[in-house]
């Protein structure tokens, strides 16, 4: 019977493989160049973890599973959680402010779409400690160069910026009652996502004795903090003021890191997940034709659920699939840097231990190496190598005269050299690769 792979899941052959991992490794430098510091957590977590914290529309995707002493876990939909609970556990022993990164496999039980998966890695950057809106704008900063160093430009993607305490303020401005919010910013989730009139119907149905649809509508397609400031009741509130101070301090941050041409306030972003509390954004390319490559913000109040202290923090995630279809679109999507392999052949069967100690010897000198299993004719080893694609093969028993002597050949330009084998074994990079 031939089984599948999961719906949703992905055989990553090295192949496919080989381009993520080198998403992987900026994503990874990326991080460290700017101060972070990797950890990783379980993938089973209780399930109580995201009842709370995630918002509903992540619990009604949770991989749920009960383990045999009956406790309910989950297979982690998004590491925001698990960083906030393993670090208020240690929230005192910790330097802040805490600045950390990791690549986790995430599951989510979506519907499978373009773009969309329901296990794929996320890149985590999430800084923990700092109110300061500089940490705001810093992780903004990481996104934003690991994409520039896979080759995309502020042609390809734009960082979309809002502010939930702005919406907050603007909601409580026209008079929406604070219990009412969730209800409303999961239906501004969905402006531009649902039909014009359908979004004017549900939300003057819910809200329109407060707050106007085409007001809204309005507000959400404009990047003018100013219009949000004249909406109902908005030049009297000092919260709104606030936040409006606030996000324009972070576009003035930005400007100062020199990534303002990657940058636009963009009020059509809400988030979905229930914890943020200030700035959010979410990278976008520029054709908005693809759902988001990353998201993330300002989620103050996530820590001080989990432990005795309320602790500030920003941060984002990053994923590989819809940045791979982005990519792959721009002709960046690269199998990373080719190994250069070096194949060692004998021209006698008698001549096995000794490759078997010269492949050993290579390799360990940091050489990666490659042999065939078992004795064949030399032409037939000399094609496995071909096939391999190789940057050169070293022949033992190239002179019958001199079993020291061995041949290396260049696959490139052809040149062949003959070196003594204990020459080769001292120092095989310097033999390998200097001018001959
Ligand atoms: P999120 O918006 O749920 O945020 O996910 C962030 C990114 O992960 C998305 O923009 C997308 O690139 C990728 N992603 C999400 N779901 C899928 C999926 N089913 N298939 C493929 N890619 C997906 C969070 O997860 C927050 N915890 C991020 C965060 C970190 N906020 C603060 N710190």
């Amino acid at each position: 019977m031939k089984i599948p792979p999961v719906k949703g899941t992905r055989d990553l052959y090295p192949e496919l493989l080989a381009p993520i991992r080198r998403i992987f490794d900026v994503w990874r430098d990326v991080s460290i160049r700017h101060g972070f510091e990797e950890y990783d957590g379980p993938t089973l977590e209780y399930l109580d973890l995201y009842r709370e914290k995630s918002g509903e529309e992540l619990v009604g995707q949770l991989y749920r599973l009960t383990d045999s002493g009956g406790r309910e876990l989950a297979l982690r939909p998004e590491m925001t959680p698990t960083l906030a609970r393993m670090v208020a556990a240690r929230i005192n022993a910790l330097p802040k402010p805490i600045k950390w990164f990791c690549i986790p496999t995430l599951f989510r039980g979506e519907n499978v779409q373009r773009g969309r998966l329901r296990e794929f890695f996320q890149w985590n950057v999430d800084v923990i400690g700092s109110a300061d809106v500089v940490a705001d704008a810093e992780v903004i900063l990481v996104g934003v160069e690991a994409l520039r160093e896979l080759g995309l430009t502020s042609a390809d993607f734009a960082v979309h910026i809002s502010n939930r305490r702005l919406m907050a303020a603007m909601l409580n401005a026209a008079g929406i009652p604070e219990d009412r919010h969730g209800v409303a910013y999961a239906l501004m989730d969905k402006f531009g996502k649902l039909d014009p009139v359908e979004f004017d119907r549900h939300w003057d149905t819910a809200f329109g004795s407060h707050l106007l649809s085409a007001q809204l509508r309005d507000m959400m397609s404009s990047s003018d903090l100013d219009a949000v400031e004249s909406l109902p009741g908005g030049r009297n509130s000092k919260e709104l003021r606030e936040a409006a101070a606030e996000t324009r301090r972070l576009m003035e941050l930005l400007a100062n890191f020199g990534i303002t041409e990657f940058c636009r306030i963009d009020f059509r972003v809400v988030r979905g997940l229930a914890y943020y509390t200030g700035p959010v954004f979410e990278f976008y390319d520029r054709s908005e034709k693809e759902r988001a490559i990353c998201g993330g913000g300002r989620y103050d109040d996530l820590l001080g659920k989990m432990g005795k202290s309320r602790e500030p923090a920003v941060g984002f995630g990053m994923g590989d699939v819809v940045l791979s279809l982005l990519l792959e679109e721009k002709g960046l999507l690269q199998t990373g840097r080719k190994q250069q392999v070096v194949f060692v052949l004998d021209a006698e069967e008698s001549l096995r231990p000794t490759l078997l100690r010269v492949v050993a010897g290579l390799r360990r000198r940091g050489v990666p190496t490659e042999f065939a299993y078992s004795w064949q004719a030399i032409g037939k080893q000399l094609k496995l190598a071909d096939k391999k694609g190789v940057s050169a093969v070293i022949m033992l028993g190239a002179d019958s005269t001199n079993p020291q002597l061995v041949r290396i050949k260049r696959m490139a330009g052809g040149q062949e050299r003959e070196v003594a084998l204990d020459e080769l074994l001292a120092d095989p990079r310097r033999v390998l690769e200097q001018d001959w």
